[in-house]
């Protein structure tokens, strides 16, 4: 379809598919199981109801934002996802160049196609870009900048993780790191190993028979040699020295572990699961929000909350903020939109979010994020669940 009929972000999905070879579509669609993880993401920010206000002047609304004390233009970010080249050419390059355009921050997975580098530099070079067309007089304030920050995952041998910190840094632009707490060994991915299954079988059979025997296949077996079982609270002390910034775990699904990071003086919390990829009947993020604010508030007056999982809805993002976080990230929406259009589809989803979030603002009677506190919200049907 021509990308002026994108209307909300769910559109960009069945544009994808229509383009995309099945394997590489299939690989963003993934989720554990039978994808209940995922199915309970995209439910919860329905459960949380509004609670407009009248009689406000909106005639405009402020949405900036900051993330870890880094302005941002509103309050949400696009996700890690990796190997984008799998979804379209331009990759995260096209990705990062639409961010810099927009003043949006944006997570880079550890597992790109193109490299940190090239990342880094065409970031770099679009948001030079910008500031030259950006008239004179206005300030970083006023009108925020793009920010990339770096989702690490911690492979067991320790000098390559060392060395992927360090070649972060290296590079100058990333902010914070973000350490993937979720993935200590890959999650059941059902459809992924379906299809892999078929292909395997069509194309040899002895192939796939030696593929049973070796477990479950070589998606499993080639990701998992980047993950580590074995990380532990402690892991923690040498990644924050390595890295020297701030820090943010990746997937936090419970208010107890919240409340440790937060005692740990971690920067911020990503409460995550990982888009249902990962375990699967997980809680959604939304979830576990409300069980930080029922058993350990403190932590939120203590570092960053940020969610993810299943947000489909600029305004959807105002209830999260309203709870108590800092920013939502966005997944598979912008996957598809950069499969499906390029760089020019990451711009329109970034268009269509941002749009979606200032009318909800204006529904709600918000005039800025200041105002958005618990009572704009009723979560009551969520916490019935
Ligand atoms: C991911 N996610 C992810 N997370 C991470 O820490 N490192 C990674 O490399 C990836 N890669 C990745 C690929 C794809 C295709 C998807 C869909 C997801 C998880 C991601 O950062 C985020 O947690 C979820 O995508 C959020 O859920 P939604 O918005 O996709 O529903």
């Amino acid at each position: 379809p021509h990308i002026s009929s994108i209307v909300v972000p769910n559109d960009f999905e069945a544009a994808a598919k229509a383009v995309m070879p099945l394997k590489s579509w299939t690989y963003i669609f993934s989720s554990a199981h039978d994808g209940s993880a995922l199915r309970g993401n995209l439910t919860s920010w329905g459960a949380v109801r509004f609670r407009p206000r009248i009689f406000h002047d909106v005639t405009t609304v402020d949405p900036r934002s900051s993330i870890l004390g880094s302005a941002s233009a509103f309050p949400f970010y696009v996700s890690a996802m990796g190997q984008m080249g799998r979804g379209h050419p331009a990759g995260e390059i096209g990705v990062v160049r639409a961010l810099a355009k927009r003043g949006v921050h944006g997570l880079i997975s550890s597992e790109t196609t193109a490299t940190m580098e090239e990342i880094a530099t065409a970031f770099a070079d679009e948001k030079n870009k910008k500031r030259k067309e950006t008239s004179a007089g206005e300030t970083e304030q006023e009108r925020p900048e793009a920010q990339l920050h770096f989702q690490l995952y911690v492979p067991s041998d320790r000098a390559i993780a060392v060395q992927r910190i360090q070649r972060a840094r290296a590079t100058g632009v990333f902010r914070s790191v973000w350490v993937t707490v979720d993935t200590a060994v890959l999650g059941k991915r059902t459809a992924d190993r379906r299809l892999q299954a078929a292909e395997a079988l069509a194309t040899s059979p002895e192939l796939s028979a030696h593929a049973e025997r070796a477990g479950f296949g070589l998606l499993a077996h080639h990701s998992n040699s980047q993950l580590n079982a074995s990380l532990t609270w402690d892991d923690l002390k040498w990644i924050k020295r390595e890295w020297g910034g701030p820090v943010v775990l990746k997937g936090v699904q419970t208010a107890e572990d919240a409340a440790r990071a937060a005692d740990l003086g971690v920067d911020g919390v990503l409460l995550s699961n990982h888009g249902g990829r990962q375990m699967h009947d997980a809680p959604d993020a939304l979830t576990t929000l409300l069980e930080i604010r029922t058993y350990y508030p403190s932590v939120l007056d203590k570092l960053e909350i940020f969610l993810d999982g299943g947000c489909r809805d600029g305004a959807d993002v105002l209830k999260a903020v309203s709870l108590g976080a800092k920013a939502v990230g966005v997944g598979r929406p912008f996957f598809y939109a950069l499969s499906a259009y390029g760089q020019k589809g990451v711009e329109r989803c970034l268009d269509i979010f941002s749009d979606e979030l200032v009318t909800g603002m204006q529904l709600v009677g918000m005039k800025n994020l200041d105002e958005a506190c618990p009572e704009r919200v009723n979560a009551s049907r969520l916490l019935n669940e």
